[in-house]
Order: C-alpha cells, then structure tokens, then sequence
C-alpha cells in the first residue's frame, strides 16, 4: 500500500491484540520516527482504552480505539496491520489485513497448527508478488550476537557447521498460565515450553543450521497444573547439512535461568548467552575467543529519542521494526519471511508429534500432512 515516503507521513500501524506483547511493540514503535500508532484493537475495551491513555501520556497522538480490525481499517489511516493475539489467532486476522490490501506484520509463533499456517504462506506469498510486506516477529535474529554468529557461518568462518546445543531453561509460575485462558492449551497457545517460549530458539538453530530432517523428541509437564501443554522438552534434531543438535527448553527451571545457544563448526564456535556473544572463534582467528564483538544493527540516527533508555526486549522489536519499515519503504522483503516461520512451527510441530508417537518424525511428514489426524499429548498433562 506504501512505498516511499515521500511526504514524511509515517507509517499508520493498527496493532491488534493490547496485551503484553501488544505494549512491548507500543514501546518500540514509539522509538521508530517512520511508523505510528493510528489504531488500537483488542476484543476487551479496556485493553485498547488503557494502551491509548499511556500512548498519549506519553506525549504521542492518541490512537482510535476499536473492537475489530474491520472497523480499525474503516476508520483510521493503516499501513500496516500488527497482530499481538493469542497465537491461535493469527491467521484470520492476518488474512483479513492482506485482503485489505496492507502490509503485516505477526507475533510469533506464526500459527499453531501446519495446515494453517501452510494457507497463510500461500497467501503471503501471493500478497509479496503484489508487492506488500508480510514479517513474523523473530526478533532474536537481531540481536547483533545473532548477525555476527549468522553472517560467519554465511562466510565459511565456522568451517563445515557440525553441531548446536540450544538451552531455555526459564521459570513461569503457575500464576502466569492462570494468568490468561488461552495460555497452556493446545488450541491458542499451540504448546508449551517449546511452542511459545522456546520457539525464538527454534528459528536461530534453523537459520544457522539449515533445514531439519528429523527429530527424536521427549516431552513432560512437571511443575505445573491446570495447563495441556509441556514445560519441560527435549530433543535430537538432524539437519539436512548432517549437522545434530540437542534442544531443551523448559519453564520449569526455577528461578529461571538463561537461553544459551552453543554453534560448533570444523573451524569454529560461538556461544550466546542471553543474547550476548559468549565465545566467538573464527577460521584464521588467532586471538582466541573474543566477546561481544557484535556491532549494533540499528544506526543511532534510526532511533527516535536518544535520551531515552527503553528495555532491552523493545530494542528488540525496535531493530525488526527497522527492517519491516525499510522493506516497505524500499519495496524489498523483509528479512524474517512466512516461509520462515512455516519451518519453525513445522519442527516445533515435529518434536511433539515425536514426543507423542514415541518415534523420530521427518519434517516432511509434518509437511505433507500425513500426521495431520494426531492429537499431540503431552506426559504427566491432563
Ligand atoms: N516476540 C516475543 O518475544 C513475544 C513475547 C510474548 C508474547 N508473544 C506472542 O504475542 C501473542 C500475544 O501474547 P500476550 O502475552 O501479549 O497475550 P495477552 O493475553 O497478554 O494479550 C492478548 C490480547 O489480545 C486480545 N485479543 C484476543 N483475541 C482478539 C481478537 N480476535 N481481536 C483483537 N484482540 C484480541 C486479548 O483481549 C488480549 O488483550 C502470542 O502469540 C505470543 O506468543 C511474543
């Protein structure tokens, strides 16, 4: 809907779903001097009414408030729709926008089920061809550990990728899965530990190790109750390279720890520790390990309010915002595509369908629909 920006109006966003995330991306987008909040959508009102009085506290325009995305876009200037729904929900809503004929940008996980999510990449690959933008929040491949890690195996720095150990190994009390209904259950949550903590881990072992095969998974629920889903996971994962990889993930590790990510090559290894660049050692790096050598991926000039200090998680939608906005500017995609998030949910799909049949599982079996009739289950859930 929107190329260059021509008249210095920045991008009106609609942001759909006022919850926590929803506040995160307020935050962020109040840093970015090319996109502003014109509308605020969420099923509740209060939700809406409450995230428009600190926008405007904040000395921003107030946005409209709305209780469906149809009336957001009969009403406010919207270039761009954000989904911050519960996970479940993204796909209706994200097929409404790009019907609408604007750009999208969606939470994370992108669905929770494959065949959905497989209708949704459909369609944004047709939306793309008709030059709008569809991004998936993932925003950890920001982070400028990430890029330094991704731009050295992109450059051979690691050698031949052999292997990763990915680790979360996070605490969630059961005040948070009380804390909303959707949470813990198969239907909106689409998982656990692994779908919606985890699932950030997930997308950085793939883009630095390519494609999976297969997975060899265990999951169980230990620590919680009244919730479907798994909080502790682990897993074996083959990729396509002939890479392994080891994954855990769990909300069961009091009082929560770090997300740790080892990537080990015939040449080199780093390792990230809570985001930050633990050990980095290269081809032809004499020096040994170095640390947090990343460069920031955001040039100060695309921050709006030098002054302020903004925490550290809406730095993090800030840089994928900064991506989205030059896409739809520039006419480019955007760096995390649908396809992207498809093989994400297609190997968190994967390591439950494992989990559940007691057997390794092939991607290509979640992809093709012939596990579509299994009901996941979790050990120790109701
Ligand atoms: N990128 C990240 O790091 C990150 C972190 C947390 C959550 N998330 C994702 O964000 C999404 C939301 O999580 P949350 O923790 O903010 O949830 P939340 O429950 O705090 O907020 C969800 C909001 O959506 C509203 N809503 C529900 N259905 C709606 C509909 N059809 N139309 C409009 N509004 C609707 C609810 O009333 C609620 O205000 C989830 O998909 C989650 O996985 C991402």
């Amino acid at each position: 809907m929107t190329g260059n920006n021509e008249h210095g109006t920045p991008l009106g966003v609609a942001l759909v779903g006022c919850g926590i995330i929803g506040l995160n991306h307020a935050k962020a987008i109040a840093l970015h001097p090319d996109v502003a909040i014109t509308a605020l959508v969420d099923a509740i009102p209060q939700a809406a009414k409450a995230l428009a009085d600190s926008i405007e506290a904040d000395g921003a325009a107030r946005p409209g408030e709305f209780a469906s995305l149809a009336e957001a876009l009969a009403a406010a200037s919207v270039d761009l729709v954000v989904i911050c729904t519960p996970s479940g929900q993204h796909i209706q809503l994200a097929q409404e926008a790009i019907a609408a004929g604007r750009h999208v940008l969606i939470e994370k996980p992108l669905d929770v089920t494959v065949p959905r999510a497989k209708q949704i990449a459909a369609i944004a690959a047709q939306a793309e061809a008709d030059g709008l933008v569809v991004s998936v929040v993932s925003q950890h491949r920001f982070d400028p550990a990430s890029v330094v890690v991704a731009e050295a195996i992109a450059s051979d720095g690691f050698g031949r990728v052999t292997s990763a150990v990915a680790s979360v190994a996070w605490w969630r009390s059961q005040e948070y899965y009380d804390s909303g209904k959707w949470r813990g259950t198969w239907a909106l949550d689409g998982g656990g530990a692994v779908m919606n903590q985890g699932v950030h881990t997930v997308d950085l072992l793939l883009w630095f190790l390519g494609r999976p095969v297969e997975i060899q998974a265990h999951t169980a629920l230990l620590a919680h109750g009244r919730v479907e889903v798994e909080d502790v996971a682990v897993a074996t994962v083959r990729f396509e390279s002939g890479a392994l990889a080891v994954l855990h993930a769990t909300t069961a590790a009091f009082p929560g720890l770090s997300v740790r990510l080892q990537v080990h090559g015939s040449r080199g290894s780093a390792i990230i520790e809570d985001d930050q660049l633990e050990f980095f050692h290269t081809a032809g790096d004499d020096d040994g390990p170095a640390s947090n050598q990343a460069a920031d991926v955001v040039a100060p000039g695309e921050l709006r309010g030098g002054e302020r200090d903004p925490d550290r998680f809406a730095i993090g939608h800030l840089r994928q915002y900064a991506d989205v906005v030059a896409a739809i500017r520039e006419g480019r995609p955007p760096l995390v595509r649908v396809d992207d998030a498809l093989l994400a949910l297609a190997a968190v799909r994967c390591l439950y369908l494992s989990s559940t049949l007691g057997r390794s599982v092939t991607l290509d079996e979640v992809l093709d629909g012939s596990l579509d009739q299994v009901t996941v289950t979790t050990s120790g859930a109701a």
